[in-house]
């Protein structure tokens, strides 16, 4: 059931993301630091802090939704800086996923703004809604823990 669940949202990002961005280009590196969330919810949305602890236990339950039934990996990569061995850079023609171990990018975005992604998605890129299709939003906040795991050394 849940990996029918993963390779059903799978289907639909990419068939989306064909539709959407088939015109666009390449993001520039500057843009990558843009928020992106709208300007008139992102005060809001920047009050909102992760519930959790930033355990190593709550790092490891994140680590298995990205590399599990929530497949960030395949865009984000298993080091969190891109693209995974599953999509080739050519096949994302939006703007591609940032690296998440730039602690310019770590710095730049808020844990509410990332989970404020999680729930929306990024509008007119590849980033999809997670929540609640794929995530809840406990789990939402244990993959923001790993992913924020990413700009530790
Ligand atoms: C189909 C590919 C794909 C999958 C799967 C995917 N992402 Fe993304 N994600 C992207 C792309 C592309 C972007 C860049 C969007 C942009 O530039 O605004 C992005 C952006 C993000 C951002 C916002 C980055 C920012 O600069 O604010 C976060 C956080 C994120 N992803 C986390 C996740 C997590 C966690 C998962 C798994 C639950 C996931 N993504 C699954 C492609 C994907």
């Amino acid at each position: 059931m849940t990996s029918r669940v993963s390779i059903a949202s799978m289907a639909s990002l990419v068939g989306g993301y064909f539709l959407l961005l088939g015109g666009l280009t390449w993001a520039a590196d500057p843009a990558v630091l843009r928020p992106r969330v709208p300007r008139d919810q992102i005060e809001a949305a920047r009050t909102v802090t992760n519930p959790l602890p930033a355990s190593e236990e709550m790092i490891a339950k994140g680590k298995a939704l990205y590399e599990g039934k929530a497949f960030c990996k395949v865009c984000h990569g298993p080091d969190g800086k891109g693209l995974g061995g599953d999509i080739a850079p050519g096949t994302l023609k939006g703007p591609l996923p940032r690296n998440f171990t730039d602690k310019k990018w770590q710095a730049a975005r808020t844990d509410g703004e990332l989970f404020w992604i999680l729930k929306n998605g990024s509008k007119g890129t590849a980033m999809a809604p997670f929540i609640p299709l794929v995530l809840t939003e406990e789990e939402a906040w244990q993959v923001l823990r790993y992913v924020r795991s990413f700009g530790q050394p």
